[in-house]
């Protein structure tokens, strides 16, 4: 029986996003002969079904190697907590039955959310109000339980790693301590792993609250060993032992999630008083959610997008394809948004950190 997909990407962007779409549109119409239906801006383009258009495979070819995504995506407009603004004053509606009512008008028969834990959950609600969805996990953050990674991350950190190998050599040239800040928000994967793979000396996660006097104490006995550099990578969600997270924008009624930045400034600023060397910062910021994506995530995206349209074929509604070892999976949307997978301070990843003499703020 001919089907019709409807595909949209909702959050922030990541290297592999086309590499999914392409995936979920040509296996669609070659194993299957099924209609896909793009829908743009994520979850927004069902509130406008003008924002909803087919995709065939003349829109897909040449997308694989191009980073963000063909469809377009916001972090804004939740469905279940849309903003509007009447005379100046701004509150939020539920609209989600018009999403409902607008995907049956469209003809979808099964919608492929790729997203994020944000995304992921507000597909799980439509799934609860009888929308069959399937989820595909994406983000730079590597944030979401149940798949061993999401797709993003591994370009996130090849381009955190490449700007540690940068900030290495200009670093030594002028006996520096230089800080990198990355990206994962509540979660220290991209600082862990590319700390790792970049040789860095101290790497700071939010999973282990630091303490500014053990950095120096670290810094100043590597100066004694005669490194007269340091590189220190800090998450963008790492805090002090006993104080905050730096927060760049909180949240508000326009912007449900608050935005980070900020933390690495604020280890320079205190570890300066503590050290001789000069301490500068960089922040690395979007370069991260951006280029081309790796060999690894544009056959990963490929793999999430074919799996999505066997699990449409075999009816695994309200689910989330997944990496589980070397195979894709299908695992409940309901336990992949449950709670974010963190860094386990006392894993094996940071435990090989640890091993081999970088410091971790504790
Ligand atoms: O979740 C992906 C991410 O890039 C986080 O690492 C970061 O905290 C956030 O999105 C930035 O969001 P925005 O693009 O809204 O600044």
């Amino acid at each position: 029986m001919s089907k019709t997909i409807g595909i949209l990407t909702g959050g922030g962007d990541c290297p592999g996003l086309n590499a999914v779409i392409r995936g979920v549109v040509k296996s669609a119409i070659i194993r299957h002969g099924w209609r896909v239906i793009g829908i743009e801006d994520g979850f927004e383009g069902l509130l406008n079904p003008t924002l909803c258009k087919p995709l065939t495979l003349e829109s897909v070819r040449g997308i694989l190697p191009r980073g963000g995504t063909i469809l377009g995506t916001t972090n804004r407009g939740n469905p279940f907590s849309y903003p509007v603004e009447r005379d100046g004053v701004l509150s939020h509606a539920d609209r989600s039955g018009t999403v409902v009512e607008n995907i049956r008008a469209l003809g979808i028969d099964a919608l492929v959310a790729v997203g994020g834990e944000g995304s992921l959950k507000i597909a799980l609600e439509l799934f609860k109000k009888g929308v069959p969805v399937v989820g595909v996990p994406k983000t730079i953050d590597n944030d979401l339980r149940e798949t061993d990674v999401t797709f993003g991350y591994n370009t996130a950190l090849e381009t955190a790693t490449d700007a540690l190998d940068k900030l290495h050599t200009t670093a030594e040239s002028h006996h520096r301590v230089m800080i990198l800040e990355v990206m994962g928000r509540y979660a220290g994967w991209i600082a862990l792993e590319s700390g790792i793979a970049g040789g860095a000396d101290v790497i700071l996660i939010p999973e282990i609250p630091f303490h500014i006097d053990r950095i120096c104490a670290a810094v100043t006995r590597r100066s004694a060993r005669g490194s007269r550099f340091s590189i220190i990578v800090v998450a963008e969600g790492a805090y002090p032992a006993g104080g905050d997270r730096v927060v760049a924008h909180k949240a508000d009624e326009r912007q449900a999630i608050e935005r980070l930045g900020g933390i690495g400034q604020f280890v320079a600023q205190h570890i300066q008083k503590c050290l001789e060397m000069d301490v500068r910062v960089t922040v690395l910021g979007h370069l991260q959610r951006g280029g081309s994506p790796t060999t690894f995530d544009r056959a990963l995206g490929s793999r999430f997008g074919t799996k999505a349209v066997q699990m449409v074929a075999t009816g695994e509604f309200g689910r989330m394809a997944c990496l589980k070892g070397r195979t894709i999976i299908s695992v409940p949307l309901e336990d992949a948004t449950r709670e974010l997978k963190l860094v386990d301070p006392q894993g094996e990843i940071v435990r090989t950190a640890e091993d081999i003499g970088i410091m971790l703020g504790r």
